[in-house]
């Protein structure tokens, strides 16, 4: 049995005006009727994931728990990080929580914001994995990168990766330059990192212990001083020590881990360009959410979140245009990256 770690406590900036601080992007509706979120735990539920634990911020509490009451998951443990420390702590604390329960409880790690085409094939490389960390392993899923992207963590293999086949890894690049991102693109031997983890508790607490120590205590503490609050599990104040560090950074590029190749449609949703990808779209490649009228437009997404705005395209080519109540956003789609920059901006204005 694999319990599932949903790491819902990031808060997104590139799909604004949609994704606020107040709501970033895995709890918007951004296909239909449920958030990327709910997509998530439906996913892993299908996949005979549950009992999931899920790890968020302060802010973002309440947000969750409605979500999970939609789903009728009403009684799911969600666990309250007092500061966002990133997700190395998060996990830690997960991990402390769950080898209490059980030592030997294995623990999927999920990302609650990414888009996933194919369930049978995660299946098949869950399947492969159990069997690896069931051994111990730190297990990670690969997936066939089709361009240079600086913004994911490479995986080094030994051999041409196979599907389902798990292979130790050589290396782990969390986020590398352009130039590095090319090399790795163009080598075949690099897979990105779908961001998702199966262990262990015993075996990735141990991991943070050895190369991680500070999070190591720092999460110990706050486990100890934990308390219940409403239907949250609060961690105590001592999480604000720990080193505000990626799981990438603090364990990852440290450990002589496992990587199961996926071939699944894989998206990490961090743009509206990659929104655009996974949307239904016409003959014309246009994708329309909400009152959008499109004429003569072409490679284009055009989205109005506000019921009663209705949001008119004429000519449209390559461009995303996204209207809410009080923010509109019109980018070309080869840009959207830049919308974080903007935002910021945004921000300083006040
Ligand atoms: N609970 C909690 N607390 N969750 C967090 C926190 C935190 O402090 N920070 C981020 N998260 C959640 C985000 O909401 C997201 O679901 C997930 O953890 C991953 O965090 P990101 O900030 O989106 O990471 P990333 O996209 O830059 O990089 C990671 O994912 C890539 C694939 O999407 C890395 O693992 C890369 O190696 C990987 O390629
Ligand atoms: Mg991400």
């Amino acid at each position: 049995k694999v319990r599932p770690v949903i790491l819902c406590g990031g808060s997104g900036k590139r799909l604004w005006p949609v994704s606020r601080k107040s709501r970033p992007k895995q709890f918007v509706r951004l296909f239909g009727q449920e958030s990327l979120l709910q997509t998530t735990l439906r996913r892993l539920e299908e996949m005979g994931c549950v009992n999931p634990l899920l790890m968020t911020a302060e802010d973002y509490r309440f947000v969750v728990q409605e979500q999970l009451a939609e789903m009728g998951l009403g009684g799911a443990s969600v666990v309250v990080e007092p500061t966002p420390r990133n997700t190395g702590p998060a996990i830690c604390a997960a991990a402390g929580l769950a080898f209490a329960d059980d030592p030997e409880a294995l623990l999927l790690v999920a990302p609650s914001d990414h888009h996933i085409g194919d369930v049978t094939a995660f299946g098949q490389a869950l399947a492969a994995g159990i069997e690896q960390a069931l051994d111990g392993r730190i297990v990670t899923f690969g997936i066939r990168p089709d361009r240079a992207e600086t913004g994911y963590g490479y995986i080094e293999t030994a051999e041409r990766p196979q599907d389902g086949i798990a292979q130790t890894f050589q290396r782990f690049v969390e986020k590398p330059d352009l130039a590095g991102a090319q090399l790795m693109q163009e080598s075949g031997r690099y897979l990105w990192n779908a961001g998702i983890f199966l262990f262990s508790a015993r075996s990735i607490l141990a991991a943070f212990g050895t190369h991680a120590p500070g999070v190591a205590l720092a999460v110990k503490a706050s486990i100890a001083s934990s308390r219940p609050d409403l239907s949250f599990l609060r961690l105590g104040p001592e999480f604000a020590e720990a080193p505000e560090i990626s799981v990438d950074y603090a364990v990852l590029e440290h450990v002589a881990g496992v990587v199961i190749p996926v071939s699944a449609r894989w998206n990490d949703m961090g743009s509206w360009r990659s929104v655009w990808q996974e949307s239904v779209r016409d003959g014309q490649e246009v994708a329309r959410s909400g009152e959008v009228t499109a004429i003569g437009c072409a490679d284009s997404l055009l989205r109005s979140d506000e019921p009663g705005v209705h949001l008119v395209g004429i000519g449209l080519k390559n461009i995303a245009a996204v209207a809410t109540r009080d923010g509109v956003l019109i980018t070309d789609l080869d840009a959207t990256q830049s919308v974080s920059e903007a935002v910021i901006h945004l921000q300083k204005a006040g």
